[in-house]
């Protein structure tokens, strides 16, 4: 089977990843029209929004046959995780159109940390040592932790907004977190535990295709996750992003993908679980051995803003293959030269933070033409584009070094201007020392 020859998309979501993604599609020689829903305001300049909420599947399915709509790609999690491509696979109006994300039960390895960490031992993939608890098991999970030697990780089962990881140094606070968490801390999402060994090294995020047969490795990218420079503060969605990574060199990258990419689809196929999209490995690398943190079930933000423009071949192609199971056939080619993304976030985040502040520069930003402008969280106030989320602007740039693709997005961010405008100006220097 195969998408016909000129194809009408719907992307759902609104962030710089779906942004990104946007980009990319709206390049493709084979796009017709481009929807998403519900975008920002930069997505409308690669497409026509719509104001629909995309887990919202009746409305998503009315939307689909009344534009004839041939494929509709997932940014985020939650509508994978609520489903969404049963939904179609089980309805037969919509049975052909195309998902690109996996089944819900394949999104149970970014839904239910229990089940990934299973998962990666009924398969052999190395993680961190783990055990899971419930309220039932809390004197057992007690003992566990003194096993332990500090930090401790102790994450909820669910998804908590990315919340639900606490990382602590002492044992007393240890075992009074796992109490809260398991006593509703996190609602239903931390009703079950994983606690689990620290692993300490330097994280990198894989990206992988697949559609349920094989795969192609994505460029991989690391993404800087805390609020202040030198990887200090609160967590955050993502400050920024490079690609690629100096580390994954040749012999770490073979290491990835024969003990953790490998397997991982493998063992998908083994266990009948059907998974047409992407997955996001969270490894870390530690002394050049790969472990696996956390799977997603989508593409990462930022790291989407680095990863896509650094696809020179069609993105509609590949979605074709993933959807049909012909990636094989496929051809994925990338630009060699190095990405940094660079995000600009609204004062106070990832705490509180003020909406609507009218931002201004963005065609003096792109002008130059070395920077992609992303739009992460904007919105459109009459003519003005206002800042509508934490996570504001994404700006990307080339370079020969992680440095002068750094430097390109930050003369951009220079010109950008919004009551709060914050950054961290030190992404990808920790790679550069190296
Ligand atoms: P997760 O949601 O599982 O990715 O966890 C969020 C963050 O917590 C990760 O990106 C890591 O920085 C950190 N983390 C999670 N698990 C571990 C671990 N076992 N050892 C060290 N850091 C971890
Ligand atoms: N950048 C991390 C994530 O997308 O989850």
């Amino acid at each position: 089977m195969k998408l016909p020859q000129s194809v009408n998309v719907l992307l759902l979501g609104s962030g710089g990843r779906e942004h990104a993604l946007a980009w990319k599609i709206a390049q493709s020689k084979r796009l017709a029209k481009l929807y998403i829903a519900p975008g920002n305001a930069g997505t409308k300049g690669c497409g026509i929004n719509v104001d629909i909420n995309p887990a919202d599947f009746a409305i998503v399915k009315q939307f689909v046959l009344s534009n004839n709509v041939n494929l509709v790609v997932v940014g985020p999690e939650e509508p994978l995780v609520k489903g969404i491509s049963d939904y179609f696979l089980n309805d037969s109006d919509i049975r052909n159109i195309p998902v690109i994300g996996p089944s819900m039960e394949g999104a149970r390895l970014e839904g239910s940390k229990d089940f990934a960490k299973a998962f990666m031992m009924r398969h052999g993939i190395p993680t961190a040592a783990y055990r899971t608890f419930t309220r039932d098991t809390l004197e057992e999970g007690y003992a566990f932790l003194e096993t332990l030697r500090p930090p401790y990780v102790l994450k909820a089962d669910g998804l908590a907004a990315g919340k639900g990881v606490l990382i602590v140094d002492d044992p007393a606070q240890a075992k009074a977190e796992l109490a809260e968490m398991l006593g509703g801390k996190f609602g239903h999402a931390s009703q079950r535990v994983v606690i689990e060994e620290y692993l300490s090294g330097i994280e990198v995020s894989v990206f992988v295709a697949t559609d349920g047969k094989g795969y192609k490795i994505l460029p991989e990218a690391k993404d800087y996750k805390r609020i202040g420079e030198g990887d200090t503060g609160l967590n955050t969605g993502g400050m920024g992003a490079v690609s690629p990574v100096p580390f994954c060199d040749e012999a770490f990258m073979e290491k990835v993908r024969t003990r953790i990419v490998e397997p991982t689809v493998e063992g998908l196929k083994k266990e009948g679980i059907r998974y047409n999209g992407f997955l996001f490995i969270g490894l870390m690398n530690a002394d050049g051995e790969p472990k696996v943190i956390e799977y997603n079930v989508r593409m990462g933000d930022p790291e989407t803003e680095v990863v896509m423009p650094r696809i020179t071949s069609d993105i509609i192609d590949l979605f074709e293959g993933i959807a049909f199971g012909s990636l094989g056939t496929k051809e994925l080619t990338v630009r060699g030269e190095t990405a940094v993304t660079v995000v600009c976030v609204s004062g106070g985040y990832p705490g509180e933070y003020e909406k609507g502040k009218i931002v201004e520069g963005l065609e003096e930003a792109a002008a130059s033409g070395n920077s992609l402008i992303f739009h992460a969280g904007t919105g459109v106030q009459g003519r003005e584009t206002v800042t509508a989320g934490g996570r504001v602007l994404a700006v990307t740039s080339f370079g020969e070094t992680i440095g002068e693709a750094a430097s390109r997005s930050y003369d951009a961010i220079e010109k950008i201007r919004y009551s709060g405008k914050y950054c961290r100006r030190d992404i990808g220097k920790d790679l550069e020392a190296r």
